[in-house]
C-alpha cells in the first residue's frame, strides 16, 4: 500500500511517500530562515507557512513518484506534541485528503517516529533502549515493539536541544544554533572542569539542562569581550552555511567544545543507568534533531559497543523533522492492526499524546 506522510509539527513542513517498508520520495520545505530574524519559532507564522506550502509540496511529491492522489491508501499524519496551529493545519489537509480519496488515516506520535526514523534504512531490534533528544524533548523509553513505548524519563526543564539554542544564542549564534556549536567545537579538546554534568547526582532516569545553560551565561557574564565575537557574516552563512567569526576563534572553540561534552556526558550517564534497570534489551535507539550532534553520536556508539547492543542512529538528516519518518511510523501502525478515524485530534506540546487507535481485524 502507498502511505502519505504528512509533518507540520512545528517548523518543518513534509510530505512523504512510503511503500511496503521503502521510501518512494519526500518534499520538505524548512522555515528556519523565516523564524530566525525572531530568534525562535512564531506560531502565528508557522502555520500560515504549514498552510501556503502544504498543497505546493504535495503536488511536486506526486509528480516525482509518478502516482495520483487516488493511489494513496493511507495518510499518516503527525497529531503531537508540537505546535497546536501548525498540528491543525497538517491535520486538516490530511483528513480532507481522505474524504477527497477514501484512504484510510493514522495519527503518529511525532516523538515516537522518530525513534522509529532509523527503520527506513536498516532493521530496527526491540525490545529497544530509546534517546530521544530534540528541541522540544528529551525522552528515554523502553521500546518493546513499533507500537509499545514505555516512557522511563524526561526533562524536568529545558531540552537538550533548547539547551543547544539558548547557549547558542548567548554567543549569537544563528537560531537554531545546535548545529553551530557542534561545527565550532570540531577537533578542539573540551575543558572537563569548565561545565557541570548537570543533574546526574541522583537517582533518576530524568534530565534537567537549565543549570548547565545558567553555568554557561555565568561564565560568558565574566567575559564580556565574547559577547560581540560571534556576530555572524550573513553573506557567508547563507552560501555555505557557515559563521565567520569576528574574534577569539579559540576561546570560543573551547566553550563550545566544553559545552557539547557536558550535554553528551550527561546523556551518556543517564543511558547508561537506563540499561544497568532495564532487562532484555538488544539495542540503542538515538533519535530527534540533537542526535545529529557529532559528540553525542559517538558517547551513544561507545556506550552500544560496551554493552554489546546494536545502534539504531539514524543519519543526520533524518534525525531532524521529516515525513518520512511520519509515514514510516503510520506503516509500521497499520501493519499492527491500527487506525484511526475522521474525529482524530490533535495534541499540543505538553500534553501526553493517547493511544486511542481504532483496532483493525487482521
Ligand atoms: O527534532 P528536531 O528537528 O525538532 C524538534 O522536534 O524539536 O530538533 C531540533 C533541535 C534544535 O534544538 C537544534 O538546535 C538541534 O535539534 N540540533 C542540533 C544539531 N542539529 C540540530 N543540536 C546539536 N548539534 C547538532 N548538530
Ligand atoms: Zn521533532
Amino acid at each position: 500500500m502507498l502511505i502519505l506522510g504528512v509533518e507540520t509539527s512545528c517548523d518543518e513542513t513534509g510530505v512523504a511517500l512510503v511503500r511496503d517498508g521503502r521510501l518512494v520520495a519526500e518534499a520538505l520545505a524548512s522555515q528556519t530562515d523565516i523564524h530566525a530574524v525572531f530568534g525562535g519559532v512564531v506560531p502565528e507564522i508557522a502555520s500560515r507557512e504549514h498552510q501556503r506550502m502544504l498543497p505546493v509540496l504535495f503536488r511536486d511529491l506526486l509528480a516525482r513518484a509518478e502516482v495520483t492522489a487516488q493511489d494513496i491508501g493511507a495518510i499518516a499524519i503527525a497529531r503531537g506534541p508540537g505546535l497546536l496551529g501548525s498540528l491543525l493545519v497538517g491535520l486538516s489537509f490530511a483528513k480532507g485528503l481522505c474524504l477527497a480519496t477514501g484512504a484510510a488515516i493514522i495519527g503518529v506520535n511525532h516523538l515516537h517516529a522518530h525513534l522509529l526514523a532509523a527503520g527506513l534504512e536498516e532493521e530496527m531490534r526491540f525490545p529497544a533502549l530509546g534517546l530521544l533528544v530534540s528541541g522540544g524533548h528529551t525522552h528515554i523509553y523502553r521500546i518493546s515493539s513499533p507500537t509499545e513505548f514505555k516512557l522511563l524519563g524526561r526533562t524536568l526543564d529545558d531540552a537538550a536541544g533548547e539547551a543547544f539554542d539558548k547557549v547558542a544564542k548567548l554567543l549569537n549564534l544563528p537560531y537554531p544554533g545546535g548545529r553551530y556549536l557542534d561545527d565550532l567545537s570540531q577537533g578542539v579538546e573540551p575543558d572537563h572542569t569548565l561545565f557541570p554534568r548537570a543533574y546526574v547526582h541522583n537517582d533518576n532516569l530524568d534530565f534537567s539542562f537549565s543549570g548547565l545553560k545558567t553555568a554557561v551565561a555565568e561564565y560568558l557574564g565574566k567575559r564580556p569581550h565574547l559577547a560581540y565575537a560571534t556576530m555572524p557574516d550573513a553573506d557567508a552563512l547563507q552560501s555555505a552555511g557557515a559563521l565567520s567569526l569576528a574574534g577569539h576563534p579559540q576561546e570560543l572553540a573551547i566553550i563550545a567544545s566544553s559545552f557539547n561534552y557536558a550535554v553528551a556526558e550527561t546523556l551518556r550517564i543517564k543511558v547508561e543507568r537506563a540499561l544497568e534497570r532495564e532487562s532484555g534489551l538488544v539495542s540503542l535507539v538515538v533519535a530527534g534533531g540533537v542526535a545529529a550532534n557529532s559528540h553525542v553520536r559517538a558517547a551513544m556508539a561507545n556506550v552500544a559497543g560496551g554493552h554489546g547492543l546494536a545502534l539504531h542512529l539514524p543519519r543526520p538528516a533524518l534525525c531532524t523533522d521529516n515525513a518520512s519518518m511520519i509515514a514510516h511510523a503510520g506503516a509500521l501502525a497499520l501493519k499492527a492492526g491500527y487506525r484511526h478515524g475522521l474525529d482524530l485530534e490533535s495534541v499540543p506540546r505538553g500534553r501526553a499524546v493517547p493511544e486511542d487507535w481504532i483496532r483493525t481485524a487482521q
